[in-house]
């Protein structure tokens, strides 16, 4: 999950990286009140979960609460890169000499952590990479050993961060190192880094992603979820328990396995540029057990889409063998009756594997005439696009 900047400015304020004092707030006059505790000028941020928010925008200056309430106005509600603004950071402006960057990341290629570093901060890191890879120093970072004073020196250097800061810059990396360990983050970035005047070092911005799979230990990790951007199928999805993702197009896709279902997709795309361009409206894997329950949470799910037309169960019998698939469709389809929503749409089957044949024989004589089973894989891809498409 990623973390709005005030969020992960909450997490480096409780592990000892410096920030600057803030107040999220939800409406413009909130502002006034937000900006009156803090007293100097302000800045008023969009908190939108993307970077370039300065390039749109959502990063403005205020000499005064009604300033900061009138930029406040003109920030919620802008759309910074398809992100709505909900939410603006009203924090104290810091008086800036110098931007830096720094990060650690999960390096998954390396099995390792790495460590960025720069001094040319501010601008986009991607852009410096690329222009002018000497001046972003990457530090390998162990993750038993994680970042001692010395391996923090070592990156400081790397970087050429002048002499002035560099003690605080590397008591600055440990403690960022300590988000990073302690919160389960995936991703720790400050960009910028700033230096002031008087040679403080602050964090005025900051970026966290935190390893969804440790959730469960991560004690803040509820409270900072927000599904205000979240797709309510989506949404709906996860209450069920089920690896659903939506996607742009006409045919519900269900099947058992990550990558049955990633082929699904790649044959039902293929299929479907014959028919005008049909594509897979979603990923669906129900998963091993694919129950009577589960494959009737699937298709509601499935079928909650307003956007599909048609559906392709596409199942590979292993271990759950294919007449229990076979009998979990056709009762999903009379649970999902029972539920007062009918299915409406046609719904093709391709089962093989472990039992296919007695499978395929309780879906021939379920009587349902919205179920069609098609033998083979491309063949009911083509099928669905073709139904999917109105034809
Ligand atoms: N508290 C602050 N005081 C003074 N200046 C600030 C403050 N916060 C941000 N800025 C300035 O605004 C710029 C953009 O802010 P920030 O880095 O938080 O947003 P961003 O989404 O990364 O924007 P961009 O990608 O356009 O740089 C910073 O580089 C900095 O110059
Ligand atoms: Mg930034």
């Amino acid at each position: 999950m990623d973390l709005y900047e005030y969020q992960a400015k909450e997490l480096f304020a409780r592990h000892g990286v410096p920030v600057v004092p803030g107040h999220v707030v939800t409406n413009a006059d909130d502002a006034i009140a937000a900006a009156e505790s803090i007293g100097n000028t302000v800045v008023v941020k969009a908190q939108v979960k993307t970077g370039g928010r300065g390039k749109a925008g959502g990063v403005k200056l205020a000499t005064t609460p009604q300033e900061a309430r009138d930029r406040a106005n003109d920030i919620l509600g802008l759309d910074i890169k398809g992100h709505t603004v909900r939410k603006v950071l009203v924090t104290e402006a810091a008086d800036i000499a110098d931007e830096y960057y720094v990060s650690f990341l999960l390096d998954r290629t390396n099995r390792s952590f790495l460590a960025m570093a720069s001094v040319e901060g501010g601008m986009e890191i991607e852009e410096v990479a690329v222009t002018k890879p000497e001046a972003l120093a990457k530090i390998s970072v162990d993750a038993i050993e994680g970042c001692t004073p010395e391996k923090a020196a070592e990156i400081v250097d790397a970087a050429k961060f002048p002499a002035e800061v560099r003690d605080q810059v590397i008591s600055i990396l440990q403690s960022l190192w300590q988000v990073l360990v302690k919160e389960d983050a995936t991703l720790v970035e400050v960009n910028p880094l700033a230096k002031t005047p008087d040679d403080r070092v602050l964090a005025l911005d900051g970026k966290v992603s935190l390893d969804d799979n440790a959730a469960y230990r991560i004690s803040s990790y509820d409270d900072m979820v927000d599904n205000s951007e979240t797709d309510p199928i989506e949404l709906r999805a996860k209450e069920f328990d089920l690896n659903y993702v939506k996607l742009q197009g006409e045919v519900g896709i269900i099947g058992n396995g990550a990558g049955l279902v990633m082929s699904t997709l790649d044959v039902v795309a293929y299929a479907g540029e014959e028919f005008g361009g049909v594509k897979p409206a979603n990923f669906l894997d129900i998963g091993g057990g694919a129950s009577a329950q589960v494959m009737a949470n699937g298709l509601d799910i499935v079928l909650g889409d307003p956007e599909v037309k048609a559906v392709f169960v596409n199942v590979f019998g292993g271990i759950t063998a294919c007449d229990a698939v076979a009998n979990g469709i056709v009762q999903a389809v009379a649970m999902l009756a029972e539920r007062g929503e009918p299915v409406t749409k046609p719904i093709v089957c391709r089962i093989d594997g472990n039992n296919a044949a007695e499978g395929r024989r309780i879906l021939d004589e379920s009587g349902i005439a919205l179920i069609e089973r098609v033998e083979t894989m491309d063949d009911a891809a083509r099928r669905v696009a073709q139904l999917a498409a109105g034809k």
